[in-house]
């Protein structure tokens, strides 16, 4: 999960990090009350989760509350990359000297952690790793010592920080890196983190990933973070059932068992639309290896409620559970969805008592199911319904 940067501010705040005052607020009325309150310069910052704000007119500068207000008017309700802004921050403002670069990542080619960092903020850094990737130290972090003060020092020396600065921002690092661990992240960035005029290091931005494997166990408070307006509807309902979707662009809604086995149904789906005027699968959804009417609803369901499906193409392998009981679970899922199974249903069974399966189907004869022998006749019988 990706945090807000309001988000990520208060967790910063949290360990230490030096941040500066931010108040979050959804209104230009509320951000005038916040720009009072805090006083002086303000920088009016529109919360969305993409990089490149700034330059999209979602950070500006305002000197006093009016100023302040007027910005919110720009900002509110701009579209940033396809991120429609509904919340600002209001964040004090900074006299800024210098812009500099630090993020500490988790490198999964090189299964250790990766420091990135660069005396040349402000710019993406992205752009900066291709027009001057000298001015980019990478320095790689042992997970198991971390960023030590030694660690930090090492990496300011590496990006080139003038040795007067290397202790400060060594403390700073230091303190990101706690965050990184004591939070479960997998991504901390400070771009830019400053050093003001009156020779403050600050972190005036910050992006924070959270592992999300980390959230149920190790971080319960995580999930107070999460959008939950922000979330796809159909995903979120998914998730409630404990289902493992994924919504994608096509047409054909996927079911099947083992990630393995849906990854390439959507392969053989997406090949066999060429042929139907280039439909394509309109989701990712595992229903793992219990193939219960219960859970097959629950998928169903959720395809279903995609207005974009057209068709549905289940393709299960029966292994520990067979194919008659997924076939049962089919039928019941059809008879507890009622009408609101309205869409046509390829069905190809394969496995563990494929035979009893098959004919469990064919003797229900439900008008909207039509079974298919193998894989890539299902795939194509799919496409051309949903192209029909
Ligand atoms: N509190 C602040 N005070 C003064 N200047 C600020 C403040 N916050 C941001 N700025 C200026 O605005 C620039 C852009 O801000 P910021 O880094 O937060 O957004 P961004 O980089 O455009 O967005 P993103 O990080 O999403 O790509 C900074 O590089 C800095 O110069
Ligand atoms: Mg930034």
């Amino acid at each position: 999960m990706d945090l807000y940067e309001y988000q990520a501010r208060d967790v910063f705040e949290k360990y230490g990090v030096p941040v500066l005052a931010g108040i979050v607020a959804d209104t230009p009325e509320e951000v005038k009350a916040a720009a009072e309150k805090i006083g002086g310069v303000v920088v009016v910052k529109a919360q969305v989760k993409t990089g490149g704000r700034g330059k999209a007119g979602g950070v500006k500068v305002a000197k006093t509350p009016d100023e302040a207000y007027e910005a919110a008017k720009a900002i509110l309700g701009l579209d940033i990359k396809g991120h429609v802004v509904k919340r600002v921050m209001v964040a004090q403002g900074a006299r800024i000297a210098e812009e500099f670069y630090f993020s500490v990542l988790l490198d999964r080619a090189n299964r250790s952690y990766l420091s990135l960092c660069s005396v040349e903020g402000g710019m993406e850094i992205e752009q900066l790793a291709v027009e001057k990737p000298e001015a980019l130290a990478r320095v790689e972090v042992n997970p198991l010592t971390g960023i030590d003060k030694e660690k930090a020092v090492e990496i300011a020396r590496a990006a080139n920080f003038p040795e007067d600065l290397v202790e400060k921002v060594a403390d700073v690092f230091v303190k990101l890196y706690d965050v990184y661990k004591g939070e479960d992240a997998t991504l901390v960035e400070v771009n830019p983190l400053v050093r003001t005029e009156d020779g403050d290091i600050i972190a005036l931005d910050g992006k924070v990933t959270l592992d999300d494997n980390a959230s149920e166990i190790r971080h319960p408070e995580h999930e107070a973070l999460e959008d939950k307006e922000a979330a796809d509807p159909l995903e979120a309902k998914a998730k409630q059932s404990g289902l493992n979707y994924v919504k994608l662009d096509g047409e054909v809604g996927i079911i099947g068992n083992g990630a393995g086995l849906v990854m390439s149904t959507l392969d053989v789906v997406a090949y066999a639309g060429e042929n139907h005027n280039g439909v394509k699968p309109a989701n990712f959804l595992d229903i793992g290896g219990g193939a219960s009417a219960e859970v097959m609803a629950a998928g169903l369901d959720v395809i279903l409620g995609d207005p974009q499906v057209k068709s549905v193409f289940v393709n299960v392998f029966g292994g520990i559970t067979a194919c008659d009981a997924v076939a049962n679970g089919i039928k019941g899922a059809l008879e507890t969805l009622g009408s609101t199974a309205s869409k046509p249903l390829v069905v190809r069974l394969d496995g563990n008592r494929v035979d009893e399966g098959r004919a469990i189907l064919a003797e229900y004869a439900h008008p909207l199911v039509t079974l298919a022998a193998t894989m890539d006749e299902g795939a194509d019988k799919a496409a051309e319904l949903a192209n029909a």
